[in-house]
């Protein structure tokens, strides 16, 4: 099965060829970054602007790297939520463009379960599973026992952890995006501050949610009062806190539920800080931790085109072209929603 994802949900134009038999035939991303850059983040006009401009652009060139023509594709499978809702109509719009022309099944699928499935590509599941979600839009943690089956455990109660990395590279004049540039100056700084770590012991409602919006303006704090910082040790500093509560949340959940397996999906999954730290924990507690690679943490087409495939083994004559998109949609509702049209 050939299957063609589309991914628009944020800033970058994306188109991922899947098949079944052979693996990623192309992954092609058209990054707006250079033009968000100087918003500090992602602006939504511009964002949905530059989408129509680059979509044909970029499908085209997806087909030509995996040396196949539109009528070669099985199935069309595009994000249809959550993320900027002029951004996702895009996308969708033409991956039902296609669908419609083609007579070939159209597959809604949703951001997050693409990202999670990104570490499925290349090698098998086994379930049950604790996913950690980490991107710019979410911080959750997901216990998965199956393909659509999903049990929200926490989630973050302001802001996500790429956007505090987003936020604190601002604040330090890093540039957009600020995971990747606070991940590489902080291996030559030290954790010098003391920062805070908000509902990091609490135990009941708590226990698996977090907060990152404090530790972005304890961030703030530090560089308004201290002249004597490094902006390698505050950058170091942030990030030790992040990946500590990111890793004491997870290692809990895993506890917990008892599980041996856990996932780490989104942009932030490209830490190299997190990875470490959660290689050293899953040899303490006996768990083994996998993450996508690299090239596929942060938002692209094959991820979408992968979990489109997944999906279209549920449900091979696909969905309705009515299926909507929705800036708002919970992973664990996902199906439902889905099945409502
Ligand atoms: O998944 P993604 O591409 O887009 C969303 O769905 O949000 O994630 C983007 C986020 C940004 O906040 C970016 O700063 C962060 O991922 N990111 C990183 C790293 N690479 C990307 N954060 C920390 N360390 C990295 N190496
Ligand atoms: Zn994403």
């Amino acid at each position: 099965m050939i299957v063609l994802g589309i991914e628009s949900s944020c800033d970058d134009t994306a188109v991922g060829i899947y098949d079944s038999e052979r693996g990623i035939l192309s992954n092609v991303v058209s990054s707006q970054v250079d033009l968000h850059k100087e918003w500090g983040g992602v602006y939504p006009e511009l964002a949905a602007r530059e989408h129509t401009k680059n979509i044909t652009a970029v499908l085209d060139l997806a087909l030509k790297e995996a040396g196949l023509r539109l009528k070669d594709i099985d199935v069309v499978s595009s994000t249809v939520a959550p993320g900027l809702i002029v951004s996702l109509v895009i996308g969708s719009s033409a991956a039902k463009t296609i669908s419609l022309s083609l007579k070939k099944p159209f597959i809604p699928v949703h951001h997050i379960e693409a990202h999670i499935y990104a570490n499925f590509i290349y090698k098998e599941e086994s379930y049950p599973f604790i996913a950690l979600v980490v991107s710019g839009g979410h911080t959750e943690l997901y216990l998965v026992e199956g393909f659509g089956n999903y049990r929200l455990l926490g989630k973050t109660l302001d802001d996500a952890v790429g956007e505090a990395y987003d936020k604190v590279a601002r604040i330090l004049n890093l540039g957009f995006p600020g995971g990747p540039v606070i991940d590489k100056i902080s291996k030559k700084g030290q954790k010098t501050l003391h920062l805070p770590k908000p509902l990091s012991r609490k135990k009941e409602e708590h226990r698996f949610n977090f907060s990152f919006s404090g530790l972005k303006t304890a961030v703030l704090r530090e560089v308004k009062n201290s002249k004597v910082c490094q902006i390698e040790d505050i950058a170091c500093s942030f990030q030790e806190t992040a990946v500590d509560i990111l890793v004491e949340k997870t290692v809990d959940a895993v506890k917990e539920f008892n599980v041996k397996d856990v996932v780490v999906a989104g942009g932030v999954s490209a830490n190299s800080r997190l990875r470490e730290r959660l290689m050293e924990e899953s040899k303490v507690h006996g768990f083994n931790v996998d993450f996508p690679p690299l090239s596929l943490c942060t938002d692209n087409g094959a991820m979408v085109a992968f979990a489109g495939y997944k999906r279209a083994l549920k449900r091979p004559e696909g969905y309705p072209l009515t299926v909507e998109t929705k800036a708002r949609l919970p992973l664990e509702k996902f199906e439902s929603f889905i099945n409502s049209f």
